[in-house]
């Protein structure tokens, strides 16, 4: 299996396993518990059907969406993801340059691997700094104004990580980050050289936006659930966010917002979006899926504050049942983190193509020529 034989996103996670040493597989493929909120994800777009029109000469596709002040070619950006070298050696730099190429955002984590400063160069189009709270007051202060000092357009606070999700994949495989050096993962190494090559005769591996400040950021091997729960600040209130987006002075947005109650106090302090999430189902199992709530959340505040529909997305039809409920846009991690794996700058090219054809057909094939033209009018729930 190659590059070419990835027609979806089944076909890229395929070629990610067999790329990647088992334990930095399964932290990307893994989510929380039985791994029940991940799997609804995607299996809420199964409950409701698009109901198509037909001849309405649809010939010129516009598939553009103006989100949190950003135009966007595709209504579908990729959402942030921490350590990206760890999957490719091109890391970011591939995901920046396939991005810009697409003419999509990119969304950059506190847990990168390359500078917001290199990324700035690389990628000119819309750029989103994901900021963690730590309890490191200093950290905070410094990530916030780099991101501000290389020109990033928004900035998103996660808020569903205020402890460590319960990944048991990582427990059973050791992972950390960096890798621990023992016998089974160098096995791991030992038995997928390209990838171990890459890794450890490129540029040295670390978190450049936290290594000035703590030394998780530098060599010390930490698994995520004991970064998020021994760096983060677990006093993050409501408070904290609203500092923040004064702070920062632009569009700002909370990432994991999933009820209506937040929602609402989201627009009540100043915030321009908000990422309807659960972390790819890496946080709390059993939490509803984002497209679920989409409705009710739209319903609530979709006429003040942008709303994008964050973690499941497979397919350009989950795209536009997202939009049809009123989501501005969507974003993924999955959906180019297997890409990258599988062939770096090339692949996750190649699955933003198969999103922009998918999206431009099933658009077609619904009768629409513009992303304002879908609405609840073409969905229906499953058996009503
Ligand atoms: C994760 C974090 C780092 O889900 O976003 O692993």
């Amino acid at each position: 299996m190659n590059l070419n034989d990835c027609h979806n996103f089944s076909d890229f996670r395929q070629l990610a396993k067999k790329r990647l040493p088992g334990p930095i597989f399964h932290y990307i493929d893994g989510a929380a518990d039985d791994e029940l909120t991940y799997r609804r994800n995607t299996a809420a777009y199964e409950e409701v059907d698009l109901v198509p029109n037909v001849l309405r000469g649809v010939v010129d596709i516009d598939m553009s969406v103006e989100v949190m002040g950003q135009k966007l070619d595709m209504p579908l950006y990729c959402a942030p993801t921490a350590l990206q070298r760890l999957f490719h050696h091109e890391g970011e730099r591939a995901v920046a340059r396939a991005a810009t190429k697409y003419g999509t955002m990119f969304g950059v984590s506190s847990l990168a691997t390359v500078t917001v400063e290199e990324i700035a160069e690389l990628a000119p189009g819309p750029k989103l700094f994901q900021f963690y709270f730590h309890k490191d007051r200093g950290l905070n202060n410094a990530l916030l104004e780099r991101a501000r000092a290389a020109n990033f357009n928004v900035m998103a606070l996660t808020v569903d990580t205020i402890t460590g999700g319960n990944r048991e994949r990582d427990l059973r495989t050791g992972f950390t980050s960096p890798p621990k050096l023992n016998l089974s993962s160098m096995w791991s190494f030992a038995t997928h050289p390209a990838w171990a090559w890459n890794f450890f005769t490129g540029d040295k591996f670390d978190m450049p936006h936290l290594s000035g400040h703590i030394n998780e950021g530098t060599n010390v091997a930490v698994s995520v659930g004991d970064y998020f729960s021994t760096m983060l600040d677990p006093t993050m209130s409501w408070d904290d966010a609203e500092k923040l987006c004064s702070q920062w002075n632009g569009q700002f947005a909370l990432k994991g917002i999933m009820s209506v109650e937040d929602a609402q106090r989201a627009v009540d302090i100043g915030c321009t979006g908000i990422m309807v999430s659960n972390h790819g189902g890496r946080q709390l199992d059993g939490s509803r899926a984002p497209f679920d709530q989409l409705e009710e959340i739209c319903d609530a505040v979709g006429d003040k504050i942008d709303v994008i529909c964050e973690g499941g997305i497979q397919r350009g039809t989950h795209v536009l049942k997202a939009l049809s409920v009123g989501a501005k846009a969507v974003s993924g991690g999955r959906l180019y983190l297997y890409a990258l794996a599988a062939a770096g700058q090339a692949g996750v090219e190649r699955a933003l193509g198969n999103f922009k054809t998918e999206i431009e057909r099933d658009m077609r094939l619904m009768g629409v020529q513009r992303v304002d033209e879908l609405g609840r009018g073409n969905l229906r729930k499953r058996g009503g």
